[in-house]
């Protein structure tokens, strides 16, 4: 189903949903709007029943360039942390949305607008996307969860050279270093990437894609032993579903499988 908010558009072609960052005059920089649009978007489309979602910004140059500047010069201590928790919501239940959602970085996506990305599964990119945590060049730090999931993928100590630095790294570099997955030459060509991405994985059950998601995304905060009685218990729950089934019977039975998605 189509929804749009305020600073948000959200389209489903197929079965795949389309969420767009929609402030193009501030290189789609995140409000206090943004977060509450993105909050209520999230918590209404993990019942969407979409193979998967493509996140991206609004026209070509940016995918977002940040958490609003001009909004947060004015902002007092109480007024920062609140802007930072909600943003932080925001980014956890995007993160833990049921199905793959991939950031689309059709350009500049720095401070939050890489924040956003990083609570996405994964990231593939245009050419011209450029990526930094450049909150130290204006006195702050990153609010969103960069100072937590950058490290998480590209290690501790580039981590913190790039908060340190607050420098802008390009495609080619931020591939090497894991940030990216692939890039693509124009907007048109990354978003089709995305989609077949999705469509390769939707061949596969959605169920089981989603039960080893949370197992990868807990497992992440947790020591291995922890992590491992979280991939048993995923593993002993999907035995009683319908797709688990129908996966290992067609099989055997020497054809595709016919997943229902539970
Ligand atoms: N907040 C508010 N407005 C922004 C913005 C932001 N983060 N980024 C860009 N804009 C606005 C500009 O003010 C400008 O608006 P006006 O035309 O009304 O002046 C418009 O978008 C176009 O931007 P530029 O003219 O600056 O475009 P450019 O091509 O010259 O530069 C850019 C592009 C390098 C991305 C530059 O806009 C820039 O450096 N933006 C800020 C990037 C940044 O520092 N982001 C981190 C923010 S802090 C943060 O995100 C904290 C957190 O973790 C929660």
């Amino acid at each position: 189903m189509n929804k749009n908010f305020e600073t948000l558009e959200y389209s489903v072609e197929g079965d795949i949903g389309y969420l767009t960052f929609n402030r193009p005059k501030a290189l789609n920089a995140i409000s206090a709007q943004v977060i509450e649009d993105l909050i209520e978007f999230s918590e209404w489309a993990k019942d969407e029943k979409i193979k998967g979602l493509i996140v991206t910004g609004s026209g070509e140059k940016a995918f977002i360039a940040g958490a609003d500047i001009k909004a947060m010069c004015s902002m007092d201590s109480k007024e920062a942390t609140e802007f930072s928790a909600r943003g932080q919501k925001a980014t956890l239940l995007l993160e833990n949305l049921p199905f793959p959602v991939i950031a689309a970085v059709n350009g500049f996506a720095l401070g939050g607008g890489l924040e956003m990305a990083l609570a996405c599964d994964f990231m593939l990119a245009s050419d011209n996307a450029v990526f930094g945590l450049p909150e130290a060049s204006l006195g702050l730090v990153p609010g969103f969860g960069g100072t937590q999931r950058l490290a998480k993928i590209v290690g501790i100590n580039r981590a913190k050279e790039l908060i340190y630095t607050g420098r802008m790294v390009k495609i080619e570099e931020a591939k090497s270093m894991g940030l990216v997955l692939s890039s693509y030459a124009d907007k048109t060509q990354l978003i089709e990437a995305c989609v077949d991405l999705i469509k390769k994985s939707s061949k596969n059950s959605i169920n089981a894609i989603s039960v080893a998601k949370t197992a990868l995304n807990k497992g992440l905060e947790l020591s291995i032993e922890d992590g491992l009685k979280i991939e048993s218990a995923s593993f002993g729950e999907i035995f009683s579903s319908y797709d688990m089934k129908e996966g290992t019977q067609a099989f055997m039975e020497k054809r595709k499988p016919n997943f229902k998605g539970e």
